[in-house]
């Protein structure tokens, strides 16, 4: 879907449509359902996103590395453009603790395309979702609501899948800082050139800072809240640096799942796309007034067409926006 040229609403009425194309089988929830389904967990909060409700903004700019655009045609892979960017915690908890492992960090990033073209790259410190389909969200959700700890067992039990993504942040230290972990986009993009070749990729942010982990009692000391003070801190020294790299794909790689890697992942060869520096902190009110869309894309970037979650996403971030602007 390229949407990079449209109007906001222009923009919002393509992915309802685009999103209702894909995602209107009678069993599968609607955009509402999925935001409900977090509601219903976390909580409604007036004014504010229904997932990766506690976050902050931050600005600064994308330079794509010289080979980036043998890769896609994309536009700000050809020429250096300025980013709006939001650090966050995952969930719908407005409060939720910043010290605690088993909640995945999110970086989302708007790049900014000149002539009021944006692209959006959505991305979290895992590389895998916990769930195959939105159906499966919304189970899932409901399940951990109920707090029955049987039915999770169950649903656990029952979805394997599922336990991967706890699996994954439990064998990782809490990040000391949001400028010092991986984060993934998970799902399966495919690049085409200006030649019109495509290529099959995982976009992953690697920190320049290095890993930075806490152990269990530095993160119990750190208490609840650091991250964006941290950051602060962090940004009076200089720019907070990511390296985005594109995983290669081949032949055959799964890309409907986004609970499952790619064999090998960690392994494979890795093409650069370029630097993300971000250089100050923004006010809420920058990133609040829109929303991060994972089918926001430009010419030259596809998302995956048969995965559910990825198709099913944009339009509940959409409804999430909607909500949250009229509250
Ligand atoms: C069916 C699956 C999913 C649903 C229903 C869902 C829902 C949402 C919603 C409603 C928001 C708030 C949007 C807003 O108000 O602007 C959000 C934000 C976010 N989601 Fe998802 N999400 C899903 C899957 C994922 C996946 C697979 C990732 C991994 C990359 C992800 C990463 C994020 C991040 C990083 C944000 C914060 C964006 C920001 O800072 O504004 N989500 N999600």
């Amino acid at each position: 879907m390229s949407m990079g040229r449209l109007s906001a609403f222009g923009a919002i009425s393509a992915l309802i449509l685009a999103g209702s194309a894909v995602t209107g089988f009678a069993a599968d929830p609607t955009p509402a359902d999925l935001v409900d389904a977090l509601n219903g967990v976390f909580g409604k909060h007036a004014g504010m996103r229904a997932a990766h409700t506690k976050g902050f903004c931050v600005t600064g700019q994308f330079t794509p590395a010289p080979e980036a655009a043998a890769l896609s045609k994309a536009p700000h892979f050809a020429k250096p453009v300025p980013v709006t960017g939001r650090f966050s915690l995952g969930g719908g908890n407005p409060e939720a603790p910043d010290n605690v492992k088993g909640n995945v960090r999110g970086l989302a990033l708007r790049f900014d395309l000149g002539g009021g073209a944006v692209t959006d790259l959505v991305m979290i410190s895992a590389p895998v979702f916990f769930v195959q389909t939105p159906a499966l969200f919304v189970e899932f959700l409901q399940t951990v609501g109920s707090g029955d700890k049987a039915k999770l067992d169950a649903f656990f039990a029952a979805h394997p899948e599922s336990t991967r993504q706890a699996a994954w942040l439990g064998s990782h230290p809490v990040p000391a800082s949001y400028a010092g972990v991986d984060y993934w986009a998970l799902h399966a993009f495919t690049f085409t050139n200006e030649k019109g070749e495509k290529a099959l990729v995982k976009y992953k942010a690697i920190p320049d800072a290095g890993d930075l982990g806490l152990s269990d009692d530095e993160a119990t000391a750190k208490g609840p809240n650091f991250y964006e003070a941290e950051m602060k801190e962090r940004l009076a020294k200089g720019p907070v640096s990511f390296e985005l790299v594109a995983i290669r794909g081949k032949d055959g790689d799964p890309t409907t799942d986004p609970t499952l890697r790619w064999d090998d992942e960690d392994a494979r060869a890795t093409s650069p796309l370029g630097k993300v520096s971000i250089d100050a902190l923004a006010p809420s009110a920058t990133c609040d007034a829109f929303s991060f869309l994972p089918g926001n894309v430009v010419d030259g970037i596809a998302g995956p067409v048969d995965d559910p979650v990825f198709q099913a996403r944009s339009t509940a971030y959409i409804v999430s926006f909607i909500r949250r602007q009229a509250q």
